[in-house]
């Protein structure tokens, strides 16, 4: 596999990534049994792992997404939660399973938790690819965690910098020439 040239490092494999969103994902669906969650993707970083995650599903299940953001452009988190698209579906009565990419102060998730819950929801669980426990400055933990990472700049997978790299299909740790510069 080449690596994009400002990747430092490839941090996670396609392979490795295939194989533990399999592993996650067969947790995940005993848990759920006799049941039909919705499985709610936080646009855009989770797209990737969201689409590989549930396609290792069997139990019934109903999509939906939405899109919020806690950080501006850059690597430092603006600390306002803004909710850019809402779910299509309501909540009120459902078990909602949250798929993120990843999990850095903790802010989105915590907001998110608590909004679902207001609207009524009977449960929610978060699923996420991404840990950086070390960040943590919100009190909300994973249900489900596929990797916990050091605190590095990654990218691909679904990640982005500045919009770019979203497409790689491997997590990679980005140069910090490209975002120093
Ligand atoms: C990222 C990520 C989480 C959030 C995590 O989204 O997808 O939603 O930040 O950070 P927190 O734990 O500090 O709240 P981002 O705002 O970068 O948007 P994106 O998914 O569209 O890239």
């Amino acid at each position: 596999m080449s690596m994009h040239p400002d990747c430092e490092r490839i941090m996670l494999t396609e392979e490795q990534l295939k194989n533990r969103v399999r592993q996650v994902a067969l947790e995940v669906d005993k848990e759920y049994e006799n049941k039909k969650p919705l499985v709610l993707g936080i646009l855009k970083g989770s797209i990737i792992f969201y689409a590989d995650f549930i396609r290792f599903l069997s139990m019934p299940v109903e999509l939906d997404f939405m899109a919020v953001s806690s950080y501006g452009s850059g690597a430092v988190s603006s600390g306002k939660l803004n909710i850019k698209k809402d779910l299509d579906r309501n909540v009120a009565g459902r078990d909602v399973i949250i798929v993120e990419d990843i999990i850095d102060s903790g802010f989105t998730l915590a907001n998110l938790k608590t909004l679902l819950y207001e609207r009524g929801a009977l449960s929610v669980k978060i699923v996420t690819l991404l840990n950086k426990a070390e960040r943590r400055e919100y009190d909300v933990a994973p249900d489900w965690n596929c990797f916990d990472i050091e605190n590095e700049f990654v990218i691909g997978y679904g990640l982005d910098y500045n919009e770019q790299y979203r497409h790689l299909p491997y997590i990679g740790i980005l140069k910090r020439s490209v975002y120093e510069k």
